[in-house]
């Protein structure tokens, strides 16, 4: 086997994992409200919940102790079949601390980043959500745990329509596109919750038009070749002004770059 190979693999798995911890990590830690997952369940639950159970609940333990601390949280990664939205070749490694190809020269993100950015924007169970970065169809997943609705965009069709079947499969109802998110989805705005799983250059102007007054926004900013920043932003009154957000610098990350023009 030459290096090259295994140098091509590991820069892929490397992607949606986390940095060391900056000093003004804060992630979000308001109070639970009552568990109340908005799922569109088929009579008789798919399997892939049942399955894994024990993985599943040691690596929720692992996430706890690394420091994510929001219950029902804890509670949909807990629940959420991570084993029914990768490829096969790498379903053994499902409940793995860390991202993991799922074609196209994408990753579904590492768990800790997943629990760590859902955390950070406390969804609550009357909150509409979207997603950017559909990509295996994961994180939308655990939104839909917690939120009222949820949107969510993907920019590569191949990935969308496999997301597609992952989360129908499961019985989960979300909207989905395939597009370019830097755009959002003005139709549905505004929304309390945004989350975004790909880096672009600087936050797009127009996902911050979408955001409600008291909405969170996360998403991961800067160049392929720097360190990211997960950055939150809140917004604290209406208009574009600086005054009209609080952004709180989350954690050192390396995202894939956010496709498209908007992503520069
Ligand atoms: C780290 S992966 C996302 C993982 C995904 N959230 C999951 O749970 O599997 C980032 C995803 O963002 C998508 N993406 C990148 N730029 C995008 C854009 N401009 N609009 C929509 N999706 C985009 C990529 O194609 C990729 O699927």
């Amino acid at each position: 086997m030459t290096v090259r190979p295994i140098i091509a693999l590991c820069w892929v798995l490397s992607a949606c994992t986390r940095r060391e911890p900056s000093p003004t990590a804060t992630p979000g830690t308001t109070a639970p409200p009552a568990a109340d997952p908005r799922v569109d369940t088929p009579a008789s639950p798919p399997r892939a919940f049942g399955e894994r159970v024990a993985e599943r609940d040691a690596l929720v333990r692992d996430l706890a102790r690394q420091g994510v601390k929001h219950e029902r949280v804890l509670a949909a990664l807990r629940r959420v079949p991570r084993h029914a939205f990768i490829p096969d070749s790498v379903k053994g490694m499902a409940y793995a601390d860390q991202p993991l190809p799922i074609g196209s020269g994408q990753t579904i993100s590492q768990p800790f980043i997943v629990a760590f950015m859902t955390e950070a924007v406390a969804p609550r169970p009357t909150d509409k959500c979207l997603e950017i970065g559909t990509g295996s169809g994961y994180q939308a997943a655990v939104l839909a745990e917690l939120c009222e609705r949820t949107w969510s965009i993907e920019y590569i069709p191949e990935l969308a329509e496999q997301a597609q079947k992952n989360l129908a499969g499961l019985g989960y109802r979300i909207e989905l596109r395939t597009g370019d998110g830097y755009v959002g989805w003005p139709e549905a705005e505004p929304f309390d919750v945004i989350v975004v799983t790909a880096a672009p250059q600087k936050v797009p102007q127009p996902l911050l038009d979408q955001l409600a007054v008291g909405g969170r926004l996360v998403i991961p900013v800067g160049a392929r070749s720097e360190v990211q920043v997960l950055e939150r932003w809140t917004r604290t009154s209406l208009g574009r002004g600086a005054n009209a957000f609080i952004v709180d610098r989350l954690l050192d990350v390396r995202f894939v770059p956010f496709l498209g023009d908007g992503g520069r």
